[in-house]
């Protein structure tokens, strides 16, 4: 079988970063493509028996699983100079399996691909995260209004539909980005019409609409909240090019805000980002919009704001962490609310050891901006907490060193390297 990865070096899982803080960045970094749009990319490769090819795809552990994952399927996965090939024309099982999906709860993408390309799908149950459950009832209510037979066995969601199945209406009480996908990508080879409405508007998932138009996919509404599926016999294999990483994009303009001297972010689709480049242009930082790329400049100290986390084009909750970090240095108190996940809040605690003044009250984060941060070892929980604990430690007075980093290394490439060509003070140890 061909490796899954042949372009990267080997991430040790128990790395650390010792940053020490107060280096200007400067000089330019540059954005990896989108995570969130490559996964599900990679899963409506299942849909279709051939090879895919998808450009500009991030060199991520959570890429890496994805490639996994197809792989145990049956299909051959070769990644190199971040174009992704995926021949799924040997995919044979329909079984993702627990060892897999509980590193990565994105796995769930191939329910929908598998289940409408076979017939049948066994996929494990991704369980909680780090901040809380979340659940997948969405995903498998979509599948059960397909007509599939859905049941959750040994920790196995399992579905199966037979006589293959049938376009529905499904209306989304709550925006869910990857029941929308799944179930775009099991509606496009269903027979006849399925309408989603309240669909997910994420750039992440428009992608994943166009490259299944392009595989001959019939679907309408493209880029809005309803979408309307014609299902088709077959698709056939295509190539696509991934959209730049809006997170990343957005996390290096926090950056910029905290140190930027000033920092140039290229390779960014402003319209992706436009929701938290704003709220931090709003703290005071100095933002200059070019063709495709920002440039960031920490001009005096931030001012306090208020944010709360919407679905696309709100502002994301993926930004929550990093913002936070922005504001834990602002002069006045802000608000944080995150109105998608309640209890994604593992990075205040860590936080506050650097020294900032963070309460919570439930889903509301009150920031009372402190003068200056302090250097001290903190602990990665989860992938956008990592990136707020790197951002801080920028800043933070002495060292800091930020132990279990393979949270960041799922989502972020290279973001050590990329930060310490601009010039930041940052090193990888292995513990
Ligand atoms: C995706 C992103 C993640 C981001 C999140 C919200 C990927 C791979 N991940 O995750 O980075 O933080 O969107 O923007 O793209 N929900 C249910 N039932 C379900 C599914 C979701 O109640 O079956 C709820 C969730 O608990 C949450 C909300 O819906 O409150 C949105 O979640 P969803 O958009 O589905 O997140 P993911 O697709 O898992």
């Amino acid at each position: 079988m061909t490796p899954a990865v042949t372009d990267t070096q080997t991430l040790p899982s128990m790395d650390a970063l010792v940053i020490r803080g107060g280096a200007p960045l400067q000089g330019t970094v540059r954005v990896s493509g989108a995570k969130n749009a490559a996964l599900p990319l990679m899963a409506a490769t299942l849909l279709a028996p051939g090879e895919h090819v998808l450009e500009n795809c991030p060199s991520l552990q959570d890429t890496r699983t994805m490639a996994t994952v197809l792989e145990h399927l049956g299909a051959r996965v070769h990644f190199e100079d971040h174009v992704c090939r995926v021949d799924t024309g040997s995919v044979r099982s329909a079984e993702a399996p627990y060892e897999l999906v509980k590193t990565m709860r994105a796995s769930v993408y191939v329910m929908g691909p598998l289940l409408a390309r076979f017939g049948e799908v066994r996929v494990s149950l991704p369980g909680g995260c780090a901040w809380g459950p979340r659940p997948v009832d969405l995903h498998i209510r979509a599948m059960e209004e397909l007509g599939a037979d859905v049941t959750v066995e040994h920790g196995y969601i399992v579905a199966r539909a037979p006589r293959g199945l049938t376009g529905c209406r499904f209306a989304f009480d709550t925006v869910s980005v990857g029941a929308t996908g799944n179930l775009l990508m099991a509606a496009v080879l269903a027979k006849g019409e399925t309408v989603i409405e309240n669909a997910a508007l994420e750039p992440d998932i428009t992608q994943l609409a166009e490259y299944l138009f392009q595989m001959g996919a019939r679907i309408d509404g493209i880029g809005t909240t309803t979408l309307r599926v014609e299902g088709v016999d077959s698709l056939a294999p295509g190539r696509v090019r991934i959209i730049p990483d809006r997170i990343e994009a957005a996390t290096f303009v926090a950056a910029g805000a905290l140190v930027g001297g000033p920092l140039r972010v290229e390779g960014v689709v402003l319209e992706h980002c436009e929701a938290a480049v704003r709220k931090i242009e709003e703290t005071g930082a100095h933002v200059t919009i070019e063709k495709s790329a920002l440039v960031v400049e920490r001009r005096s100290r931030p001012r306090a704001i208020e944010v709360t986390t919407a679905p696309f084009p709100g502002f994301a909750t993926d930004m929550q962490a990093q913002v936070m970090a922005l504001l834990s240095l602002a002069d006045g108190t802000s608000t944080i609310t995150d109105t998608i996940y309640h209890d994604r809040f593992t990075h205040v605690p860590e936080l506050v050891r650097l020294g900032a003044d963070i309460r919570l009250e439930n889903n509301v984060a009150i920031v009372r901006g402190v003068e200056k941060l302090s250097g001290c070892p903190v602990m990665a929980t989860d992938l956008r907490a990592s990136a707020a604990l790197v951002l801080a430690a920028l800043v933070a007075e002495g060292e800091t060193h930020i132990s279990r980093i393979y949270h960041l290394d799922r989502g972020y490439e290279r973001l050590d390297e990329k930060l310490a060509a601009a010039g930041a003070r940052i090193t990888r140890i292995r513990e």
